[in-house]
């Protein structure tokens, strides 16, 4: 083997060496960044743009269903009922801005969506703000002047609101009503409550 040639053996290795090192190094960074604490972000890594489709596959996999999004809105709606029966109205308030919000995911989720008997397309954002700048207005404003008996009389309206919305997708079999019995019983009502301080 010449000198030359032996040199450059050895510059190769050296060069392969190097490479791979580099590449080991990057790959390590990249697993430390995943790790809580370690490099710069925290949390998972980001994807790489391969992974990016199948991320979103796997993302869509976590948004709440229709059925869900909707037993969130009547959970609070429920509670609202017996916190203004209360005249708790800071409490009345918080289960209204849930039960708004929670409509509003689900018209975010599907600003159109299928009619269940008739097939036809339904504009959920239209109903939404009907009803956003009427009978669910409605109710606020009854919250907010602390009007017990205008309170009861709006809620009942939006009851109404409910239901139309139900029938404009196909499903007028859930018929909402003033609901019979509390469902949340841990949370104390009453305004005057003293316990726990
Ligand atoms: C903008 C339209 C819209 C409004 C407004 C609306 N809903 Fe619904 N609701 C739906 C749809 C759509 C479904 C069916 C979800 C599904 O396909 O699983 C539903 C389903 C439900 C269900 C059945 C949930 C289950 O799967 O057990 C309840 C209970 C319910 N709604 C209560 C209410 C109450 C209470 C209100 C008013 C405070 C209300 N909804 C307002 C669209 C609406």
């Amino acid at each position: 083997m010449s000198k030359n040639a032996f040199a450059g053996g050895l510059l190769f290795i050296c060069g392969l060496a190097i490479g791979l090192s580099i590449t080991a190094l990057a790959a390590q960074q990249r697993e430390g960044a995943g790790r809580e604490g370690g490099g710069r972000a925290r949390g998972p890594r980001p994807p790489t743009m391969e992974e990016v489709p199948q991320e979103i596959l796997n993302l869509r996999q976590l948004v709440p269903t229709n059925s869900t999004i909707m037993m969130d809105v009547q959970f609070h709606w429920t509670n609202l009922w017996f916190a203004g029966k209360k005249r708790n109205w800071p409490l009345a308030q918080y289960y209204f801005n849930e039960a708004r919000n929670h409509i509003q995911q689900l018209v975010r989720k599907n600003p159109t969506i299928r009619n269940a008997q008739d097939g036809t397309t339904v504009e959920l954002q239209g109903i939404f703000d009907g009803i956003d700048t009427s009978s669910l207005q409605m109710v606020k404003d009854a919250i907010e002047k602390k009007d017990g008996q205008v309170f009861e009389k709006n809620y009942k309206t939006m009851i109404e609101s409910c239901y139309a919305c139900h029938k404009s997708v196909g499903r007028p079999y859930i018929r909402p009503q003033i609901p019979t019995s509390q469902v949340q019983a841990i949370v104390n009502m009453d305004p005057n409550a003293t316990w726990p301080q």
